[in-house]
């Protein structure tokens, strides 16, 4: 129910209760035609005579007669006016009051912003009672406009007064943890540090050097002659097959291996010869937790008179126990690979499984980790070196999956994948 309504249903009761007071409306008819409520100003606004005018047939009998409505009409006039302002009155003090009473008792901003909607809102309290005041005569409206003037500027400053109650210890506590120091040095930036793969690179290099072996580097766009006729690999080994090997235009590849810096090491120094050539090699891989398009290897090779497999295995085993700082059990399988006669592969047991199986090592319990043999004569013979004279050793180091076994990383991914979560871990 609107407030308008309200205040008429109240006023007519109050009209009602003061006409039986007074001891019937016949002598409260005489008491106002004798000019004692003359004081009062006249009623205004049509809307109120025409609510006025259907109670005409309801007060004629107890009037008796026209002359009788007539005084009725007027008096009428007269009270609802002044119980109406009387009424306003009470209701904008009885607003304040509470609404100032809310406001001090408010614990957050949402409870004052209620406060603010209920006295202030467009719908609401302040608002309502100054539109009942249009129905007010000039006088009336003054003091009752004052009124609302009055409690809005109050209820206002208590709002901001408590809101800026509320922001203090805001601001303290902000003002506290935001504080900053400028004496203070400033961090600097963050020290990186080598990854995995190369910390391993640079451990085998220092190892190699301090044996003689001079740390070569080729390029990894290879041409076919370099990558695989050099290394006597035939025409029609799948290793030339473009499901294996990234192709170039022009007949250059991504080097499969880093077995074309043997020939490069040999054309450009010759025998005797003790190399390594640490580098990336890239395969058309399907990418899985132990393939990877682009890998790590580490090249070796020792040319010189009467090399046999007994220097080969010195060399691995000291290579393998100053990896992994501790005895490794190793197999070693035939193998093929056409530069190198006869054949290895060197396995060694997988350090993240013990044996059992997982997805590095293939279920097998073992992981391929140093193919090498004699270098084949054929692949001398190319590089202008004479087999009768000359005999050596090659091997081929995956860095990568050396890296895993060190490590014990479970996911070849992880290892180029750039994820810092993972890198700061070294
Ligand atoms: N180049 C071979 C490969 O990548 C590995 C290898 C190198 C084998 C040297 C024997 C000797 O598979």
């Amino acid at each position: 129910m609107s407030l308008p309504l309200v205040g008429q249903a109240i006023a007519f009761c109050r009209l009602s209760a003061g006409v039986r007071e007074l001891g019937g409306t016949r002598q409260v008819l005489t008491r106002f035609r004798s000019g004692e409520a003359e004081k009062e100003s006249p009623a205004s606004g049509r809307d109120r005579r025409n609510r006025l005018s259907h109670q005409r047939k309801v007060v004629q009998n107890l009037c008796g007669g026209a002359d009788g409505l007539q005084d009725y009409l007027d008096f009428s006039r007269h009270c609802y006016n002044g119980a109406s302002t009387t009424m306003l009155d009470e209701s904008i003090q009885e607003l304040l009051s509470r609404s100032l009473g809310r406001i001090a008792s408010a614990n957050s901003l949402e409870e004052l912003e209620a406060v603010r909607v209920d006295a202030l809102g467009r719908k609401a309290g302040l608002t309502q009672f100054s539109k009942e005041m249009g129905k007010l005569a000039p006088e009336e409206r003054k003091h009752i406009g004052q009124l609302l003037n009055s409690a809005r500027q109050q209820i206002e400053e208590a709002l901001e007064s408590k809101k800026q109650y509320f922001a203090e210890p805001d601001l303290r506590a902000r003002l506290g943890a935001e504080w900053v120091d400028l004496t203070l040095p400033a961090p600097g930036p963050r020290r990186g540090h080598l990854h995995p793969i190369t910390r391993i690179q640079r451990e085998l290099e220092d190892l190699f050097v301090s044996m003689g072996f001079a740390v070569l580097d080729g390029p990894e766009v290879e041409t076919e002659y370099y990558n695989f006729d050099a290394l006597n690999i035939p025409a029609e080994h799948p290793a030339r097959d473009m499901q294996d090997t990234f192709w170039l235009d022009g007949g250059n590849v991504l080097r499969t291996h880093t077995s074309p810096v043997q020939v490069r090491g040999m054309e450009r120094l010759g025998p005797p010869l003790r190399m390594i050539a640490p580098g990336r090699a890239f395969r058309n891989e399907s990418v899985d937790a132990s393939h990877e398009h682009t890998f790590y290897q580490l090249e070796g090779m020792m040319v010189d008179r009467e090399v046999s497999v007994a220097h080969l295995l010195f060399f691995m085993k000291t290579l393998l126990t100053a990896i992994f700082k501790r005895e490794v059990t190793v197999r070693l399988r035939p193998g093929y690979f056409p530069f190198v006669e006869p054949a290895f592969e060197l396995d060694i047991q997988c350090l993240i499984c013990g044996g059992p199986g997982c997805p590095v090592c293939k279920q097998s319990g073992w992981v391929e980790l140093l193919p090498c043999g004699l270098v084949n004569p054929n692949v001398l013979r190319m590089s202008g070196i004479d087999p009768e004279e000359w005999n050596g050793f090659a091997f081929g180091l995956g860095l990568t999956r050396l890296a895993m076994m060190r490590y014990g990383i479970d996911d070849i991914r992880l290892l180029q994948g750039g994820d810092l979560r993972f890198l700061e871990q070294f």
